[in-house]
């Protein structure tokens, strides 16, 4: 499968994966040939249905893969972009944790809704599963009431297995 055009979830489930029983993921070799983004949503999915227990291993180019003065990155670098799968992303320590941050963000089974204008929390708690469509945001605190991008944003982050969600 291609981790960029596939559904990871769709693939899984042809090969007779299941779904339900405790996983140990492996994504050796294949984290820099996602970008930021791409790497981030596909842990993002995996945790969206792996159960509890679940680990996953993968490697990672660190933050001198592009400008490394050892010739045998330089050479790894260009063979895989001569091979027509260019490299595309590299992390610093503190990166990576940041992007497992997020990931792992979305592993909370319930978060409260943080409102986009004053940013405390709202009464209104969301699971992974929840869909909302133009819900009208109203803060009990800041008593304003917000329907739109900040929160979009927010939401996205949480909500993002739902295919529904719809803030604009
Ligand atoms: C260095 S090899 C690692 C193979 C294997 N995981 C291992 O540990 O031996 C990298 C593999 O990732 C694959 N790859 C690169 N981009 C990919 C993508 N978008 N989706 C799925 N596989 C990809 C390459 O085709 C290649 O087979």
């Amino acid at each position: 499968m291609d981790f960029i055009k596939d559904d990871l979830r769709t693939e899984l489930n042809k090969a007779g994966f299941a779904f339900g029983k405790r996983t140990f993921f492996s994504l050796l070799g294949v984290s820099y040939y996602l970008t930021e983004e791409q790497l981030t949503n596909l842990l993002i999915t995996i945790s969206s249905f792996a159960p509890e227990g679940s680990s996953i291993v993968f490697d990672y180019g660190d933050e001198h893969m592009f400008n490394s003065d050892v010739r045998r990155v330089q050479n790894t670098v260009a063979m895989a972009k001569e091979g027509g799968e260019p490299m595309q992303a590299c992390y610093s320590y503190l990166e990576l944790e940041k992007l497992l941050a997020k990931a792992g963000d979305v592993m909370d089974k319930e978060e409260w809704i943080l409102c986009p204008v004053c940013k405390n929390k709202t009464r209104i708690r969301i699971r992974q599963d929840t869909t909302l469509t133009n819900f009208p945001l109203f803060c009990p605190k800041c008593k304003q009431e917000r329907i739109q991008h900040q929160f979009d944003a927010y939401c996205k982050k949480v909500l993002r297995f739902t295919a529904s969600v719809n803030f604009d």
